[in-house]
């Protein structure tokens, strides 16, 4: 009886407990996050703070198998009693990358290849950008993504770091503003992205260890301010934590980078993700306020031990739960979006189009050797990559387009007739290359191919039946390793034999050559530029870059990009060459970035080293003319004005680079920086327009690492307006009569190793 009456009872109480769970159990999106963190056991959180995993593929819940798509990069636990949907997690900067073939779908799921990041960034136009971005969320929205794992803003430090045509720039005002632009794009559609990687992930030799001594300052004003003006300005719905230490800290394992500095200063609402296994300690990912770990899954056992121990707190959890639940509310998957699977792929060549129109940089043009003259038919198309055009690079940030389009295709396609046995002799060497390679090289086994050499009877025999000789150099990279000098930045003795002997024997006919740089990250010209009549920067322009290459040897589009990046004279100028990729050379452990925040330009022009083509260069069918700039100072910030006039034949855009010199009283100062830039509309000859900059205190102020703070300087300061960084049209001054301290910073983030920084000051 006694026994029944227990039993009875025990029966009486889960009964009822079961009806009470179930009608008030709490939905995500019905109810308080709070109420649905309370309703969730320590199981459901650890997992739903700790991606999917291997079994996204190998046990995946209903709804995760719904929402999956082949090639995405990873995806969240859900948990469907609360309403807590997966969110789908997908690469990457140049596109969406999923497969082409879909379990669920008949069609197939081509994505755009638009330009990479560092070809977007020469277009130095925001809007266009932002553009970009609109059609690239629009693909991640209708194939049934949530989120862009994009876009990718480290700067570019080095010319060899193998992900820099991901990047943006070398410089991070340029990298801040163009990214804050893609977000907003890909963001428009109402799909998440995730700024990566957070942060100075400069370096892909032993990516997941390598520890960077970088000082204070150059963290403040170069490595993170990029990211800086991206969060503050666009909101990004994630931010990816990267797989390097600064330090002496993993960056997912940082309270000072990912609390204090991303958070607590910069205001950032998001969640913030690991790269894909990056960091050690999941208790430490925890802490430091790294909200998810992805893929995941082998830290779950981990987190729960580290709770039940009470190594971990339970206030933590609950807030990077919380997080977590507020980004999956804002995905499509849990809105209950119904992608068509049917992105519109022409419309979206047509942005990519567009964009590498504008993402060219015309290096040199002698004698006006493009435009192709309309007496050009026919061309004679050395190199390579003249018939196997490089769209991006590779690893995540590569994307699964439909049709490779070539520039011999191309220029047939638009009526010049191309020298059949030459394009012959490149066909059978590419087809072989691409027979001989192994199945999954076999996309990009010409790309890391040696040129061909040809004789120089074989060139001889072009030029008779040719007008213009065209050359195309290649070069590619990707993800997970550094490039070398020599299988790199250098030429190789075909690639300098080829420009040389093409260059001579078109040169004795009176006929003129011109090189095209397919490449993603700067190489060496100075050594043989002087041979060519005109060299023209393509970078990886994505799946329509030879269309935009050849509108602009024809002159239908005028060139207007310029370098987001310097080109040295040679590699040993670069200043973290003695330093890359870290010490020991051959393993390293430790990168010392003792060039500080001499990086880029604000190295070649403080120490006055001369340079092949100065950041901010490129050429123009056209000519500008500066005048009337204009300065008006408030309290709190500077406006500066100035007028930009077409004074050529044709009509062209403009960029109008702002540079300051400021004063070096206290701290010492790199010649100049980088502080705003604008891109005119396309001006008719004749036509001009004025372009206004408006300066913040804070964008004039520096990192003064004594007090922690950003500090404006007393002094006086120079404006500088230019078409480049060396071609300085319009100057005007302003005076600053007492020191102003913008803003107190965190002490956070001390070089853990001595650090001796190069400096224009005697120590
Ligand atoms: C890369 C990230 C990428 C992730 C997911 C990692 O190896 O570093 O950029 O988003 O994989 O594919």
């Amino acid at each position: 009886m006694k026994l029944f009456n227990i039993t009875l009872c025990v029966t009486l109480l889960m009964s009822a407990s079961i009806f009470s769970q179930n009608a008030s159990t709490p939905k995500l999106g019905t109810d308080k996050i709070d109420d649905v963190i309370s309703a969730m056991t320590l199981k459901e959180k650890v997992y739903l703070l700790v991606g999917m995993g291997d079994d996204a593929w190998n046990n995946p819940s209903e709804a995760q198998k719904a929402a999956m798509l082949s090639g995405a990069a990873g995806i969240t636990y859900d948990i469907p009693r609360l309403g807590i949907t997966p969110a789908v997690l997908t690469d990457g900067p140049a596109g969406l990358r999923i497969n082409v073939t879909q379990p669920f779908a008949p069609h197939k799921f081509y994505c755009t290849a638009f330009p990479t990041a560092t070809a977007l960034a020469a277009s130095w136009n925001s809007a266009l950008v932002e553009d970009v971005g609109k059609a690239m969320g629009d693909e991640v929205l209708e194939y049934g993504s949530d989120v862009l794992l994009a876009p990718a803003i480290n700067i570019q430090r080095n010319p060899l770091c193998g992900r820099n045509f991901e990047y943006y720039s070398e410089d991070p005002l340029l990298a801040g503003k163009l990214s804050a632009a893609m977000i907003r794009g890909v963001q428009s559609n109402g799909v998440g992205t995730s700024l990566k990687h957070f942060a100075a992930n400069n370096i892909e030799t032993n990516r997941m260890s390598i520890n960077e001594v970088i000082s204070q300052r150059a963290l403040r004003e170069i490595y993170l301010r990029g990211f800086e003006i991206a969060v503050k300005e666009a909101q990004p719905w994630t931010v990816m934590s990267s797989y390097n230490r600064i330090n002496g800290y993993y960056t997912s394992e940082s309270p000072g980078l990912l609390t204090n500095i991303l958070r607590d200063e910069w205001g950032f609402k998001g969640m913030v993700m690991t790269d894909w296994g990056g960091g050690k300690d999941a208790v430490a990912q925890m802490n430091a306020g790294n909200d998810m770990l992805m893929p995941g899954n082998a830290q779950r056992a981990v987190l729960i031990d580290a709770v039940n121990n009470k190594l971990l707190n339970d206030s933590v959890l609950n807030q990077n739960v919380y997080r977590t639940l507020a980004f999956i509310m804002k995905m499509p998957n849990f809105r209950g979006y119904a992608p068509s699977y049917t992105p519109d792929l022409a419309a979206h060549a047509q942005v990519a189009h567009n964009a590498a129109n504008e993402t060219m940089v015309l290096l040199k043009n002698d004698n006006n050797a493009l435009p192709f003259a309309p007496k050009v038919k026919n061309v004679a198309l050395f190199g390579k990559t003249s018939y196997h055009y490089i769209a991006g690079g590779t690893g995540s940030g590569a994307v699964n387009y439909d049709t490779l389009i070539s520039i011999n295709g191309v220029l047939a396609a638009n009526g010049y007739k191309l020298l059949q046995p030459l394009s012959d002799i490149y066909a059978n060497f590419i087809d072989t290359i691409i027979a001989n390679a192994p199945r999954r090289d076999k996309k990009t086994a010409v790309d890391f191919h040696s040129e061909l050499a040809l004789s120089q009877a074989q060139i001889n025999e072009q030029v008779k039946n040719s007008d213009i000789a065209l050359i195309t150099i290649g070069r590619n990279a990707g993800e997970g390793w550094d490039r070398k000098e020599n299988d790199y930045f250098l030429l190789s003795d075909a690639e300098k034999d080829l420009i040389k002997n093409v260059s001579d024997a078109y040169h004795a006919a009176g006929k003129k050559v011109i090189v095209a740089l397919n490449i993603g990250s700067p190489i060496s010209v100075a050594d043989w530029r002087d041979k060519p009549d005109a060299v023209i920067l393509t970078w990886q322009s994505g799946q329509q870059g030879a269309n935009a290459l050849v509108d602009i040897l024809k002159g239908k589009v005028n060139p207007s990009g310029k370098l987001p990046m310097t080109f040295p004279m040679k590699y040993e100028d670069v200043p973290s060459a003695a330093t890359f990729p870290g010490e020991p050379a051959d393993n390293p452990v430790n990168a010392f970035y003792n060039e500080g925040i001499y990086v880029g330009y604000r190295y070649y022009n403080t120490f006055k080293v001369p340079v092949a083509y100065e950041f901010g260069y490129g050429l123009s069918y056209t000519q500008f003319q500066y005048s009337d700039i204009a300065v008006n100072k408030a309290d709190d910030n500077i406006t500066v004005s100035v007028k930009v006039k077409n004074t050529g034949k044709v009509a062209g855009k403009e960029v109008a680079e702002l540079y300051i010199s400021a004063p070096t009283n206290e701290i010492e100062k790199p010649a100049q920086e980088l502080k705003a830039f604008a891109k005119t509309n396309l001006l008719k000859p004749g036509e001009s327009t004025t372009l206004t900059f408006t300066l913040a205190n804070r964008d004039l102020a520096s990192f003064w690492t004594s007090v922690s703070s950003w500090v404006v300087d007393k002094g006086t300061y120079e404006i500088r307006i230019g078409s480049s960084s060396n071609d300085i049209r319009q100057k005007a001054t302003f005076d600053v009569p007492k020191t102003i301290v913008v803003e107190k910073a965190h002490n956070v983030l001390y070089p853990n190793l001595p650090l001796t920084e190069l400096s224009t000051r005697k120590k």
